[in-house]
């Protein structure tokens, strides 16, 4: 019932001629995949020659982060505004921009809210780091980030959640497809207190976190784990399809 989303987030990789590259190699082995959503979110500079290249295809694109504000003296940030003009999707909240950016769960909550409010739909990053996860943590840790970026959102709908253990992220160790399950079923949960079970089971919840098509199986196969967020794998066009196409296949 709930479509799977499979995001690429090529991270800072990529100058304009190699994202034109990788979308022409990736655009119509993708294209062709039903009943999936794919997103790719490539650096600021290359969404508008992206964005042409998937503009006839059922390919949607994404940024990787944006400010709160709708315009003014923020030298080097780009607003929703600016984002809702190329994508339809923005990540918000990566835990690498949580952790050398120094954003707090307030100010991803800001622009969680700016996001909404500009008709874009938020990947929301969350996911604990790994001391938090052998502490036993993983389920407050996910709490106190899931309440306080939907604080005041009156409704989430649009918003798709991503659960990225930070310890799975670029290490190629990634979570167990029952590990990522169980504590996805739980975000939902609290989707489900938050707002309401009809709602809880609408929004998309992706696992990520060293994703590749030799694993995607384990994720996609849960009933929680409605797509995922793919970094690394991403920047290879026969990788990203895969991890696609298995995804059709299971879920379609
Ligand atoms: P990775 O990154 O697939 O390279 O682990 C995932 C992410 O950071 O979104």
């Amino acid at each position: 019932m709930r479509l799977p989303i499979i995001a690429a987030n090529w991270k800072m990789n990529t100058n304009i001629e190699q994202a034109v590259g990788l979308v022409e190699e990736m655009r119509d082995g993708l294209d062709k995949i039903e009943k999936v959503e794919k997103v790719l979110c490539p650096p600021f500079i290359s969404l508008a020659a992206v964005r042409e290249l998937i503009a006839d295809s059922s390919i949607k694109l994404g940024a990787q982060n944006m400010h709160f504000e709708e315009k003014g003296a923020y030298t080097g940030e780009i607003s929703p505004l600016m984002v809702k003009d190329l994508c339809e999707y923005i990540i918000l909240g990566h835990s690498e921009r949580r952790q050398y950016f120094g954003e707090t769960d307030e100010m991803i909550n800001k622009k969680v809210k700016a996001a909404l409010r500009a008709g874009l739909k938020p990947i929301l990053c969350i996911g604990e780091k790994l001391e938090e996860n052998e502490q036993g943590k993983t389920a407050e840790v996910v709490t106190r980030q899931i309440k306080a970026a939907l604080a005041e959102v009156v409704s989430p709908l649009g918003l798709v959640i991503a659960y990225e253990p930070v310890w799975a992220i670029g290490t190629g160790k990634a979570a167990s497809g029952e590990g990522a399950n169980t504590t996805i079923g739980f975000i939902r949960r609290i989707i489900a207190q938050l707002y309401s079970e009809e709602i809880a089971q609408a929004i998309c919840i992706q696992y990520g976190g060293s994703v590749t098509s030799a694993n995607v199986a384990d994720f996609i196969g849960q009933p929680e784990i409605d797509g995922a967020l793919v970094g690394g794998a991403s920047l290879k066009a026969e990788e990203f399809i895969g991890i696609v196409e298995q995804t059709a296949a299971a879920k379609g």
